[in-house]
């Protein structure tokens, strides 16, 4: 009779070993998500936008730079784009850029959340209605990189798509001085008596 119950295994009293080991495992989980929020915060600058980024969506898109979505050279080879995420299209939906322009894109939505990714690069937005997204990226490679809206928006998601094309110095510049051209043109048919409507729409 004792001889049986020397030969059990002993009880310990304490926690068990296998059950202290997901307990430390736990711990230590939630010690690297503080630790990720901490240096993405603090040493990484990663936040939501301040209240300097909030908007009004009901009427964001009526005035500057708002009402005129594009992409503008602010300095030598800096640029500035705004995006308009709407159900459900990108305005612009393409968007030229010379080769190693350095681009702030800010993206709204006026109407549902949206996303904006852009393939081939680590941008990648959450567009929420009433905020402002603002990524920087220096786009040092030729080609097409093409964005879509990545968070589901209903009926038209899979419509929500656009494109950056970059393309040499050299190509930039004859792109853009033929819309100078158009645009000075445009300009002198609305002064001869031209109903305002803007070409190409
Ligand atoms: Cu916009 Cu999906």
């Amino acid at each position: 009779m004792s001889d049986t119950i020397e030969n059990q295994p002993k009880q310990s009293m304490g926690i068990d070993p296998y059950e202290k080991n997901w307990m430390r495992l736990s711990a230590l989980l939630l010690v690297v998500f503080a630790a990720t929020i901490t240096i993405g915060g603090f040493a990484m600058g990663f936040e939501v936008p301040g209240e300097d980024q909030e908007v009004d969506p009901r009427t964001v898109l009526d005035s500057p730079p708002w009402s005129e979505p594009g992409v503008r050279e602010v300095s030598d080879g800096v640029f500035e784009a705004y995006v308009v995420a709407q159900t459900w299209a990108f305005v612009p939906r393409e968007i030229t850029l010379p080769l190693g322009a350095e681009v702030t894109i800010n993206v709204t939505s006026p109407d549902l959340m949206h996303g904006m990714m852009v393939h081939e690069t680590n941008l990648n937005m959450q567009i929420v209605p009433g905020q402002v997204s603002t990524l920087e990226y220096t786009f040092d490679k030729l080609g097409e990189f093409p964005y879509i809206c990545h968070e589901y928006c209903g009926r038209g998601h899979e419509a929500m798509f656009g494109v950056i094309n970059v393309v040499s110095a050299q190509e930039y510049e004859a792109l853009t001085a033929g819309e100078e051209t158009a645009a000075a043109d445009s300009g002198d048919e609305s002064a001869d008596g031209g109903n305002g409507e803007e070409a190409g729409e």
